[in-house]
């Protein structure tokens, strides 16, 4: 059983595959402490791993001096008060207005498989079990609901709390978050997410200082700006070597992701929706389900973190179609809103020529939408450019072999739309004040029922109109004017949250009502590429910015948490509309095979050398694009760190096919040739190289490396296939 509880030592115990995680009850009154998260320990006595002994541990040796205590046990869910001064995850609010709270033991069942969380995406899976724990505030009847899920197959366990209001009178929460993990500083390093539109997901690595650091959103969206993750690492921490904590937020709009160091040298991270902004009020009866937060640990350096969110997200929380990842021509870079019906027609011809499964109509096919500004909300086809609809244009492609994709930005309301003319009052905006418009575009109030319904029934007669199979729902501003016309005052600060509800729960009728129906989420890019919308859509669009190089770096942080069967990764226009840069074919082409590979670009506009290599890319993408997509992954080098090459491996899971794919950005001048050494093969099993017909042992090959000859070049890539003999 993956989960127990020992009733002698009130210790309980959570056991993945290769870590274990253990907390337990102290004192008279029944604190729930952390005690150990790591590395798998025996199950024999776990009393070296408890420090009762020492007084400011113990309440009951502090009967006077609480504070002390407060202010250093290692709380799984900490409250404000008590003299608690270091983060809480749960701040009250009562109708006395008084913070404090208490929380004490007050029960616990262990149950086999996963309960899903109201109105939030959630992990699921039959190999699992789940421990609730709940929590209680003696004085207002509070009680917080832990939960724990264990699974059989991968290293991650997830959590989560709800706040119910057993008490008699409506309490406000200031701060629930989701989790909470304190743990000693083993000299870590914190790493986080970082970037900007067109440069998301930049690893940050740096050493853990006192007091608080992290990552964090007030944006409404996960944003480019942050992630919802961070990792603790040990300092000599590798890529393939060190203990590595990895938390990761389900949730798609503010969040706060942050590592305290207290004076005793002790680590308190916390995940969760960002206490800026955010109230909401409980009546008595009324609970609160926070999102989920998935831990991972691992003692295999930084790549075992990522391989066990990869088999993590891919097993326990895409859902839907799993595996197939059609390729794509979408029209975006390739004409932006300048074309029609013949202009779709012929992408739709060159996606035939090649194979290309699906055209993607991206942004301009609706309303009068010839620019930015204008019919976000009217979601009727445009008629003018496209005679006939888009049924007569699905159709035209189906007799080609081709499948049809639309963009649509359905959050989205521009106040040059009939939509706006005969809905104002659908668009967030704070009385009194003119809303702050970005993209020349408002945001519609998702919190509100009929919002919702007006667009889903707008989005549902598209989909319904016309042979479409995919969607790409796009997101293009941040939320500013928070504000519902729907809540009551005291509640206005829970509209970001109830937006992201809303979002969730339209996307959740989509997969449901179109269940063949491939979605892929996007916000200018990567700007809410995250967990929560990945349940929803099995792919996202990574960035906007699809230049080769800066994609390297995009696509490593990316990677650090999600599988490449998530990332969207296109083959775009030269010299790149976003950076200017100039990358042959060839390594556009290679840098986007490991994820959801597709073309941004007009192929006809290319010379015939760049036309000829696009059936070999087709075909490396169908041969091996399945390898880097659901086989295990390693990172060989980093672009980012060493400013020169890039090197990513990946092998079947049942260690037939071994894919390295390198590129060589800058060349390297009077240089040997690079070892790259291989990983992730079986050691005593024979590995034939398939350019080559060099046959190695796996060790062979992992110690020996593949030798990357030293050309004189910019722009070099190959991809090297190991089949096992
Ligand atoms: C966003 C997306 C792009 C494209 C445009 C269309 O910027 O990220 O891929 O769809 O919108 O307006």
């Amino acid at each position: 059983m993956p989960i127990s509880y020992n009733e002698q030592l009130r210790v309980f115990r959570l056991d993945t595959p290769r870590t274990t995680y253990l907390m337990g009850l102290v004192g008279s009154e029944n604190f729930l402490g952390h005690i150990y998260y790591g590395p798998t320990v025996p199950d024999d006595n776990m009393g070296y791993l408890l420090r009762l002994e020492e007084r400011p541990f113990t309440p009951d040796a502090n009967a006077g001096e609480r504070a002390s205590f407060y202010d250093c046990f290692p709380f799984e869910y900490p409250a404000w008060g008590g003299g608690n001064f270091r983060q809480p995850c749960l701040r009250l609010r009562t109708a006395q207005g008084g913070p404090n709270c208490e929380l004490f033991y007050d029960g616990h069942r262990i149950i086999s498989g996963k309960p899903g969380l109201e109105g939030l995406p959630a992990a699921y899976g039959d190999n699992c079990a789940t421990l609730e724990i709940t929590l209680r505030d003696p004085v207002l009847d509070v009680k917080i609901r832990l939960l724990y899920t264990v699974f059989e197959d991968v290293d991650a366990i997830c959590r989560s709390a709800r706040i119910e209001n057993a008490g008699g009178e409506a309490v406000g929460l200031d701060a629930a978050l989701s989790a909470c993990l304190e743990l000693d500083n083993e000299d870590f390093d914190l790493i986080t997410l970082h970037g900007s539109w067109a440069r998301e997901q930049n690893m940050d690595r740096r050493p853990l200082a006192s007091g608080k650091q992290g990552a964090f959103s007030l944006r409404g969206i996960s944003s480019h700006q942050f992630h919802p993750f961070l990792a603790l690492c040990e300092h000599t921490a590798t890529q393939e070597r060190g203990v590595v904590y990895g938390m990761n937020l389900v949730y798609s709009g503010n969040f706060l992701a942050q590592a305290e160091v207290d004076q005793f040298n002790k680590v308190r991270a916390v995940l969760g929706i960002h206490p800026d902004g955010f109230s909401w009020k409980l009546e008595p009866g009324q609970s609160f389900q926070t999102p989920e937060t998935v831990l991972v640990c691992s003692d295999a350096g930084l790549g075992g973190m990522s391989r066990a969110y990869h088999d993590f997200f891919r097993e326990h929380l895409i859902r839907g179609q799993k595996k197939h990842r059609p390729s794509l021509l979408n029209s975006w870079e390739a004409c932006y809103f300048d074309f029609d019906h013949d202009k779709l027609l012929q992408l739709g011809r060159e996606a035939a020529r090649y194979g290309i499964e699906l055209l993607v109509v991206d942004d301009g096919w609706f309303g009068k939408r010839d620019d930015e500004t204008t019919s976000l909300g009217d979601w009727q086809v445009n008629e003018k450019k496209l005679p006939g609809g888009l049924k007569r244009l699905g159709e035209e492609l189906a007799a080609m072999g081709v499948k049809l994709g639309i963009w649509m930005e359905p959050e989205m309301i521009s106040p040059d739309s009939d939509l706006y003319r005969a809905h104002p009052d659908y668009a967030m905006t704070i009385p009194g004040r003119t809303p702050t418009q970005a993209r020349s575009q408002l945001v519609l109030d998702l919190t509100r029922k009929e919002v919702r319904d007006c667009i889903y029934d707008q989005i549902s007669a598209v989909l319904r109109s016309a042979p479409i199979r995919y969607l790409k729902w796009d997101m293009n501003r941040p939320l500013i004017d928070v504000y519902s016309s729907a809540l009551p005052p005291d509640r206005q600060g829970e509209a970001a949250h109830r937006y992201v509800l809303g979002l969730y729960e339209l996307q959740g009728r989509l997969v449901d009502d179109f269940p063949d129906l491939l979605l892929e989420n996007c916000c200018s890019g990567g700007g809410r590429f995250d967990a929560g919308m990945l349940y929803y859509s099995p792919q996202i669009w990574t960035s906007d910015n699809a230049e080769a190089v800066d994609r390297l770096v995009i696509q490593e942080g990316t990677s650090l948490i999600y599988p490449l069967s998530a990332m969207g990764a296109h083959v775009a226009a030269c010299p790149s509309h976003v950076n200017g840069r100039i990358t042959p074919f060839e390594v556009r082409g290679r840098v986007s095979l490991p994820g959801c590979f597709g073309y941004e670009l007009d192929i006809d506009k290319l010379s015939p050398e760049e036309q000829t290599l696009i059936p070999e890319q087709l075909e490396e993408y169908r041969q091996y694009g399945p390898v880097f997509r659901e086989g295990d992954c390693y990172r060989l080098a980093s672009y980012r760190e060493n400013h020169t090459y890039d090197a990513i491996m990946a092998v079947s899971k049942d260690k037939k096919t071994a894919v390295v794919s390198f590129v060589q950005v800058r060349s390297r001048a009077y240089r040997r040739s690079l070892r790259l050494k291989l990983t992730g093969l079986e050691e005593t099993a024979l590995y034939r190289r398939k350019d080559t017909d060099e046959v190695r042992s796996g060790a062979g090959w992992m110690w020996g490396g593949l030798l990357m000859e030293a050309v004189q070049s910019d722009y070099l890539t190959a991809l090297t296939v190991l089949e096992r003999v």
